[in-house]
């Protein structure tokens, strides 16, 4: 067991809040700064902000992790708890289950997982932030279902093309009533079916009313469809950046979706509703010479704050910043 820095609840003086990162670009490493990224204050922005804020373990006991064994130890149970993963961790299908009240932080670029999904089920208030996972055969990289109060930040997932639609399962996947997420700054790519809300046609009474989430300036690229695919749910995404996904944004079954100032290069269906049977408030976009062809729809606004930028200016502040680009 190497959980190297447990520190005592009472030295709660030494600051226990979870590292403030700095984000490397160009070789330098400078502050993040807020506007229409990442909070300096390691908040999240968008549907995690709501329901009383989404602050992970913020508060709690700090833990670094090297193994899946002492993963899947530090992230058990409610209390609050932040861990860094410091070193690759590869799996074989395993299930990683985090409770209420993580942080769960990859230390640097280079933390890879690979092979095993993290799964956020009936918990609250979780951070999952700066970490690249891939390959997950016959599974999530990420799977959210029941829970609330979720950001996902400064994510790489991806897996290939080269198999098989179903050799791999989803990389972002929110489903059962999962509500006031956040999937922001992340590289998402290489896969078939990327992001799924809401699982199946057949769900619309657990479903109805929650899957509010947020996707912003997150840089999507070869993906052959769901950049997400939302059912019966509440989206708003801004300042994504997407090139080479053929199906993206898909509301279907009574989904809302208020789309702002994105970016589509070679896309097929930028926004599209495969049913017909949602509603899309589309303004700002650039969908590369494709259209928006969702039914217009009622989500006019959301309840949070946020910064938007021009389309004209998403690609420069999201390829190179979105991915697992932090230091803890
Ligand atoms: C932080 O944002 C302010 C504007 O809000 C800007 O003037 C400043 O240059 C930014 N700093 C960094 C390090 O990006
Ligand atoms: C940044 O986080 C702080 C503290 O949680 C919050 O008060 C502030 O509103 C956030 N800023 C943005 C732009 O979300
Ligand atoms: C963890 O979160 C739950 C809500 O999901 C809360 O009731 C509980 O007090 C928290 N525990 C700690 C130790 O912070
Ligand atoms: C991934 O995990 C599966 C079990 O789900 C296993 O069969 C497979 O060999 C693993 N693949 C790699 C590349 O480790």
């Amino acid at each position: 067991m190497r959980f190297s820095s447990f520190i005592p609840l009472g030295l709660s003086a030494l600051a226990l809040a979870a590292p403030t990162p700095t984000i490397k670009k160009n070789g330098i490493f400078a502050r993040q700064n807020g506007t229409g990224s990442t909070n300096s204050s390691g908040s999240p922005i968008g549907y995690a902000s709501e329901n009383g804020g989404t602050t992970g373990g913020a508060g709690g006991s700090a833990v670094s992790v090297s193994t899946l064994a002492e993963l899947q130890a530090a992230v058990k149970g409610d209390e609050a708890a932040v861990i860094t993963i410091a070193s690759s961790i590869k799996g074989s299908g395993d299930n990683v289950k985090i409770g209420s009240n993580k942080s769960i932080l990859g230390k640097d670029s280079s933390v890879v997982l690979e092979n095993f999904t993290l799964t956020v089920k009936g918990a609250k208030n979780v951070i999952i932030r700066n970490l690249a996972i891939q390959k997950v055969v016959g599974g999530d990289a990420i799977a959210v279902q029941k829970s609330t109060n979720v950001w996902l930040d400064h994510l790489d997932v991806s897996s290939d093309r080269d198999h098989d639609k179903d050799y791999y399962d989803g990389l972002i996947d929110l489903t059962h009533a999962a509500d006031f997420v956040t999937v922001s700054n992340s590289k998402i790519h290489d896969h078939w079916k990327a992001s799924l809300v809401g699982h199946s046609d057949s769900n619309s009474a657990e479903d109805t009313g929650h899957l509010r989430v947020t996707y912003h300036n997150n840089h999507w690229e070869n993906i052959n469809s769901r950049g997400p695919s939302l059912r019966f749910g509440t989206g708003h995404f801004f300042n994504n950046y997407y090139n080479a996904v053929s199906d993206g944004i898909n509301a279907r079954l009574g989904a809302q979706v208020l789309v702002e100032n994105n970016v589509w290069v070679d896309s097929k269906k930028p926004l599209y509703s495969v049913d017909n049977d949602a509603g899309a408030v589309a303004s700002g976009n650039d969908f590369g010479g494709a259209g928006n062809t969702a039914p217009a729809g009622t989500l006019k606004s959301v309840p949070y704050k946020y910064d938007l930028i021009e389309a004209s200016a998403v690609k420069a502040a999201v390829v190179g910043t979105a991915g697992n680009t932090l230091t803890f």
